[in-house]
Formats: C-alpha cells, structure tokens, sequence
C-alpha cells in the first residue's frame, strides 16, 4: 500500500527540466550593441524563431539587456528593445520583466510580450526570448557590461579589505585580553 502510494507520487512528478543557466544558446551579434547605430541594415526578432534561452554576449564579453531607454536606430533596429525594471539577482530565480521598444519620442510605444530572465553564478543572465509582435523590433545588448563588472570588483575588494582588517584586529585584541584576565585573577 505504501509502496504504492509513492510510485504514483514518483510517477506523476514533472520531468525534471535543466536550469536555463546550462542550456542556453549563446548570441554574440554586435550589431545589437546599445552603441551600434544604422538605418541601412534593420533587424527584427519578430522573424526569429525563438526557442528557449539565450545568453548575450558582445565580442565574447557578457552583454545584458539594457534597464533604460535606448535612441532609436541603435541595436541594429529601428525600435531598440530594454527591460523596465532591474536583472535579477542570483537568488531571485526565474523573474519576469516587462520589455519596451523606443519609437516616435516614447520610450515605450511598443510593448512586446514580457520576457523571462535568470542571473546565474558566473556574472551573466539567460533570457527567454520570444517575437516581438512588431516589426522592425530587436533585443538590445548592453555593451557596458565591462564598467558594471569593474564596479562590483572595487565592491568586493573593499569588503574583502574591510573584512580582513577585522579578522587582523581580532587578532591582535585576543592575546591583549588575555593577560588582563589573568592579572585580575
Ligand atoms: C562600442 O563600444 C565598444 C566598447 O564597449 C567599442 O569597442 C566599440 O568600438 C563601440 N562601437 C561603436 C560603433 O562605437
Ligand atoms: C534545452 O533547451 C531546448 C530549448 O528550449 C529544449 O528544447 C531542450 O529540451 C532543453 N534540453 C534539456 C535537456 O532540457
């Protein structure tokens, strides 16, 4: 009877399914570069058959999706696509965002489908890309990745720095108290 009870929990459980963090395809396309700006050549990832995730990077580096509005005729569109709200951290998992597209003085004239998005450990984030609805639309990646990483570096070397000064102060307190503790015995 228990026995059976647990096949059929064992049975009915979702598949397991990989973290998006592994299974990505990675698109290193620099016309979709924050800073690469045309009106000759206009891409439209409403053309493009998404499926799954995807990683952004520029010339190899880690690329993100830029969290402000982006000047029309940049990302090698006509329509630069941005998330409106901040990447999440590593903790937060699977988070939706809201997407909009800079067109005709609006930041936000279009809204495509939100996008699901991931940070993982490593420094980079996945996104689920989908079509756009709207031509010509297309995901921007940051190429600012480099100053956001060099920040975080002072970030952390400061902490480091901070917490090693505490340890070494601890250190050299401990064998001061101890023979005020005997004195006093
Ligand atoms: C864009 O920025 C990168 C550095 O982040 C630079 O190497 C590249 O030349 C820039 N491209 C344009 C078109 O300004
Ligand atoms: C990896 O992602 C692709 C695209 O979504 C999906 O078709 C495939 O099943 C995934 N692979 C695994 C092992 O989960």
């Amino acid at each position: 009877m228990h026995v059976c009870v647990l096949l059929v929990s064992l049975y009915s459980a979702p598949l397991p399914t990989i973290d998006p963090c592994v299974n990505y395809t990675s698109l290193d396309q620099p016309w979709r570069a924050t800073n690469y700006s045309t009106k000759s050549v206009l891409y439209c990832d409403n053309s493009v058959n998404w499926n799954g995730w995807y990683r952004l990077l520029y010339n190899g580096m880690n690329a993100l999706m830029p969290e402000s509005c982006v000047p029309i005729n940049h990302c090698g569109t006509s329509a630069p696509l941005w998330i409106t709200s901040a990447h999440p951290q590593v903790g937060d998992g699977v988070v939706s965002r809201a997407v909009c597209g800079n067109w005709n003085g609006n930041c936000c004239q279009f809204k495509p489908p939100s996008i699901q998005v991931k940070a993982c450990v490593g420094n980079y984030y996945v996104y689920q890309f989908v079509k756009t609805g709207a031509c010509d639309l297309a995901y921007c990646a940051g190429n600012n990745l480099l100053v956001i990483t060099s920040v975080h570096l002072y970030i952390a070397t400061y902490i480091l720095t901070m917490h090693l000064f505490d340890k070494l102060c601890l250190d050299v307190q401990k064998p001061v108290i101890k023979p005020q503790i005997k004195g006093t015995v």
